[in-house]
C-alpha cells in the first residue's frame, strides 16, 4: 500500500488510482474514509470486502460540487417544501459533516445504496477530500467518490493515515496522510426522503446547529411511529414513497459498533471519581476535574509519576472542552485498549451538542 503525502501530487495519484477502480484511503475533517468510484460497482464490492462489511449497509457517497450532487441524487422527486429545507441545510452545512438522505439517481449502482432508493450524501469540508473528489473526475462527469469509514466493521473508526494502515493494510491501495481528523466523530446523517425528517446518526455537526434550519426534530427510533404529524418538518413530504419504513434506523446503525477489543464500561461524572482502581483497568476522563476527582480518593495507587503520567488514564480534554474530547476521542480509545486492559472505564459526557455523538459512539462500542 502507497501511503501519499497531502499534495495536490500526491492526491492526483490518488485519484488515478480511484478511476482505474481501485480504493484510495483518504482523510476528512470526520474521520478517515475508504474511497472508491461511486458508479464502479466492483470498486465498491471491493469496499465491502476489505472491511468486512455486511452488504445491506449503505455506503455514503462524497461529492465536491453541484453537478456531483445532481449526478447521484434525484433532488426533482422531492416535494418543493423538502427540496428547499435540503438546499437550505447544504447551504448552512456544506461542505462539512452532515451527510444527507436524498432519493438515488437512478444510474447510481445499488451496490452503493444497498439496493435503497435513497442515498447518503456528503460534502466533505476537508481539503484533501474535496481535492481527490474533484481530481477522481472523468469522461466530463464530476466526481462521486462512495466512501465508509476506512476501518474493519464495526471496529473503532480512524482519525490517523496509521489507522488505517494498521487496519486495512496491503488490503487497500494507498492512503493519503492528512494529518488527525479535526473533528474526530463521524458525519451527522439526516434522512430528508422518509415523510418525517430524522437524524439517523449522530454526528459533527449537532441537533442544535441542524434545528435552527429544520425546527425541531423527533428522535429517530420514534420516528414516523405514529401517523400525521403537524408542524414545520413535515411541510414538506417527498412525493416519491418514503424508501424507509416507519420507525426506521439507519440500516447501517447497528448497536453494537465503533468497538475497541476490550469490553467496554460507561458511567457517568460521579460514579467516575468513585470507581476503585483495578490492577488491568483503564479509564478514559472527559476533563481533567474528573480524573482529578478520581485520582484524589485513590493516590496511592500511582506510585511516582501520579495520574498525569498513567498510559492508562486518559482525559480527552484537560479543560473540559467537548470539539476536544470528539477529535481524541477514538486515539484515546484505541491507545487505552492497545495493552488490553480487562475493562475500559469511561465518562458519559453531558448529552449537548457534540456531546450527543460522543455518547452515541461510546454506547456502541459499550454493547459488545
Ligand atoms: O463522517 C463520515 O460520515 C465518514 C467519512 C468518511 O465521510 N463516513 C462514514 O461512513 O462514517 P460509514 O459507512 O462508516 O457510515 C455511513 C452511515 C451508516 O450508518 C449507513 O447506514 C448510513 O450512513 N447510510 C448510508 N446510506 C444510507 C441511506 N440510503 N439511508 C440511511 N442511512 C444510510
Ligand atoms: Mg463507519
Amino acid at each position: 500500500m502507497l501511503i501519499l503525502r497531502d499534495t495536490e501530487q500526491e492526491i492526483r495519484r490518488a485519484a488515478e488510482i480511484i478511476k482505474r477502480g481501485g480504493l484510495a484511503a483518504f482523510p476528512t475533517e470526520t474521520v478517515y474514509g475508504l474511497g472508491a468510484d461511486a458508479f464502479n460497482a466492483r470498486a465498491l464490492a471491493r469496499v465491502f470486502e476489505v472491511k468486512g462489511r455486511p452488504r445491506f449497509d449503505p455506503l455514503i457517497v462524497h461529492i465536491a460540487s453541484r453537478s456531483g450532487l445532481e449526478r447521484v441524487a434525484r433532488l426533482s422527486v422531492l416535494s418543493p417544501a423538502r427540496r428547499a429545507l435540503a438546499e437550505k441545510c447544504a447551504s448552512a452545512f456544506w461542505p462539512g459533516p452532515l451527510t444527507l438522505v436524498l432519493p438515488k439517481q437512478p444510474e447510481l449502482p445499488g451496490l452503493a445504496t444497498a439496493g435503497l432508493s435513497t442515498v447518503a450524501v456528503r460534502w466533505p469540508g476537508h481539503p484533501a477530500a474535496r481535492t481527490l473528489i474533484r481530481l477522481s473526475a472523468g469522461a466530463g462527469k464530476p466526481g462521486a467518490v462512495a466512501a465508509p469509514s476506512a476501518n474493519p466493521f464495526g471496529r473503532l473508526s480512524p482519525t490517523r493515515a496509521e489507522h488505517v494502515v494498521e487496519g486495512l493494510g496491503e488490503k487497500i491501495d494507498c492512503v493519503i496522510d492528512g494529518g488527525p481528523c479535526p473533528v474526530g466523530v463521524e458525519s451527522t446523517v439526516l434522512d430528508l426522503a422518509s415523510p418525517r425528517i430524522a437524524i439517523l446518526r449522530p454526528g459533527g455537526v449537532t441537533r442544535e446547529e441542524l434545528e435552527t434550519i429544520t425546527g425541531p426534530i423527533r428522535p429517530a427510533l420514534d420516528a414516523g411511529a405514529s401517523g400525521a404529524e403537524h408542524g414545520g418538518q413535515n411541510a414538506g413530504e417527498p412525493d416519491a414513497a418514503g424508501p424507509n419504513a416507519p420507525g426506521r434506523l439507519s440500516p447501517g446503525t447497528l448497536k453494537s459498533h465503533y468497538a475497541p477489543l476490550s469490553p467496554l464500561v460507561l458511567h457517568d461524572e460521579k460514579e467516575m471519581a468513585a470507581l476503585p482502581r483495578e490492577q488491568d483497568g483503564a479509564y478514559l476522563f472527559f476533563s481533567g476535574k474528573s480524573r482529578d476527582a478520581w485520582a484524589g480518593r485513590d493516590r496511592a495507587g500511582y506510585g511516582e509519576t501520579g495520574p498525569d503520567g498513567d498510559p492508562a488514564a486518559l482525559v480527552l480534554s484537560e479543560t473540559g472542552r467537548v470539539p476536544e474530547a470528539a477529535a481524541n476521542l477514538f486515539e484515546y480509545l484505541r491507545r487505552l485498549d492497545g495493552p488490553r486492559p480487562g475493562r475500559i472505564h469511561a465518562e458519559i459526557l453531558p448529552e449537548e451538542g457534540l456531546g450527543a455523538a460522543i455518547n452515541d459512539r461510546l454506547r456502541r462500542a459499550a454493547e459488545h
